[in-house]
């Protein structure tokens, strides 16, 4: 089995540990911005969400010390279009859950076939954040609406 190239694994890792840590500060700023008839149920999912995140960063940044390297303390990036609309939120969290799971895949390619603790790990992480995209896209489809974000014309949401 090739070994993995260390610094180039902790480099993705520290990115998905930034994004992961940026996913806790901007679920729990959603949280606060929901109002009308949805919003415990919606607020309590912001919540999940964020506490979801917070596991998935942890969980990264136990593996950048197991590798014996030093954990990023910075945020990714943050949007904020100060929307209040739910539909922008989901959108935006959509966005930002894509960009992580684009980041597992890049660690799941640099070491497939070089660790099996960490190609399960980045499988896994994978499984649970297409589980979670898809989950999105479904709240962002009217009732009925059988079509993915991905299918639609964009400028329809
Ligand atoms: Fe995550």
């Amino acid at each position: 089995m090739a070994e993995i190239d260390k610094e180039d694994v902790v480099a993705v890792l520290n990115r998905i540990l930034e994004s992961e840590l940026a996913g806790v500060v901007r679920y729990t700023h959603y949280s606060f911005l929901v109002f009308g008839f949805g919003r415990i149920p919606i607020q309590s999912w912001l919540r999940e969400q964020a506490d979801e995140s917070l596991l998935h960063a942890q969980q990264v940044g136990e593996w950048i010390t197991t590798l014996g390297a030093y954990p990023s303390l910075a945020i990714g990036p943050l949007l904020d279009s100060h929307t209040f609309d739910i539909a922008s939120i989901l959108r935006e969290s959509l966005q930002a859950e894509n960009l992580a799971l684009a980041l597992y895949r890049e660690l799941l390619a640099r070491v497939e076939d070089r660790s099996v603790a960490l190609e399960e790990f980045a499988r896994q992480m994978i499984h649970v954040e297409e589980m979670h995209a898809g989950e999105v896209d479904k709240m962002l489809r009217r009732p009925g609406e059988m079509s993915t974000s991905a299918e639609r014309p964009a400028g329809q949401s």
